[in-house]
């Protein structure tokens, strides 16, 4: 089975073709653009701007990945359009697209977009979760994670803890109370001047931290829940800056501290939910689980559990991840039956 995958709920515009047969998930093409270095400006997603960006590119980008997947580069001729009609005509058998959690001016390009594909091509459609769809990147490949699981999606926008029985059976345990994890990297950065989207930057300057000379607290250390919360972090960042002179080793020492508060919290709660639900299987899904750190301490911290994280290019948005989500989940759907769904959740 060969799948056409789009996702567009922010910023980024992703097309991916993906082959599932007996060996598994294979990802044959995958296309991004970024309207990140626009937001970099802002130091935040304006969502206007984000829609009108996923409006220009989709096109582009989703001719792209049909070239690429049958080995052909796009040359921007009139006859790439024609190319990109036989490819997804003759080689592609359905179509998955994210259908939310998202801003609502994006999601709708890719929605509307994929519905049109399915109805004028009569191809099979499949609407996917964009949030299962951070833990589904690590179907991607050869070595995939064995049921059941705990899975922890981190990204700009959600901090969720989950327990996965099986494929379509997973329970909620817990999630952030206001601020996702990378939403507090990414505000922590913009209080430092660093760049947009923040994480990257904070995890490369600390690493250059040898001696820590200052500590942030762990929101929700203690709580026996599986709940987050991560706007007290930024409140004390900001209070530290507006008392003590910000140089090099200082913006680097905040960026540790911030890291680490971040990351004790995630690795304490994960490893507490594999030791109560008794799985042997951690998977970490989304932009934070990009981070080197967390993924290292999430290892070392979890003595009786494998650890899973997706190759670092499908931890950030991507297409490939909505179609491996789609492949491990076929359930398509009567294209005039979705929905862009903004507020999309679990359950
Ligand atoms: O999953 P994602 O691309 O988008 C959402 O669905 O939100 O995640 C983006 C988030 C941003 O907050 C960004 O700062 C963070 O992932 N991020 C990182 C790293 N790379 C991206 N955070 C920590 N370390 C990284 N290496
Ligand atoms: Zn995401």
């Amino acid at each position: 089975m060969r799948i056409l995958s789009i996702e567009t709920s922010c910023d980024e515009t992703g097309a991916a073709v993906l082959e599932k047969d007996n060996e598994g998930i294979r990802v044959i093409s995958n296309v991004i653009a970024s309207s990140a270095q626009i937001h970099a400006k802002t130091g935040g997603i304006i969502p206007e701007q984000a829609a009108r960006m996923q409006v220009e590119s989709i096109i582009p980008v989703i001719r792209l990945a049909l070239l690429e997947s049958e080995g052909k580069d796009s040359e921007n001729s009139a006859s790439d359009a024609i190319r990109a009609k036989n490819i997804f005509e003759q080689k592609i058998d359905s179509i998955a697209v994210t259908q939310g959690p998202g801003l609502v001016g994006s999601l709708l390009v890719g929605v509307e977009t994929a519905k049109t594909l399915s109805f004028a091509f009569k191809k099979p459609i499949v609407p996917v979760n964009h949030l299962l769809a951070h833990i589904f990147a690590n179907f991607i490949g050869d070595t995939t994670p064995p049921f059941p699981f705990t899975g922890l999606i981190v990204s700009g926008g959600h901090t969720d803890l989950l327990y996965f029985k099986s494929i379509g059976q997973f329970e909620w345990l817990g999630g952030t109370r206001d601020d996702a994890a990378g939403e507090a990297l990414d505000k922590i950065g913009r209080i430092l001047n660093l760049p947009y989207p923040a994480g990257p930057d904070i995890e490369k300057r600390a690493k250059l931290v040898i001696n820590p000379e200052i500590k942030f607290q762990s929101p929700l250390m203690k709580d026996e829940k599986f709940d987050f919360s991560f706007s007290g972090l930024k409140a004390e960042a900001m209070r530290f800056v507006e008392k003590n002179k910000l140089n090099d080793n200082m913006i680097n020492q905040i960026c540790y501290a911030t890291q680490k508060a971040i990351i004790d919290v995630l690795v304490k709660k994960t490893v507490d939910a594999a030791e109560k639900f008794n799985c042997q299987t951690i998977v970490l899904g989304g932009g934070v689980s990009a981070n080197q750190t967390l993924i290292e301490q999430m290892k070392e911290t979890a003595k009786n559990a494998e650890v899973f994280a997706p190759e670092k290019k499908y931890s950030t948005d991507n297409a490939s991840m909505i179609g491996a989500c789609a492949l491990m989940n076929f359930k398509p759907v009567e294209w005039k039956k979705i929905k862009a769904i903004p507020e999309l959740y679990f359950g």
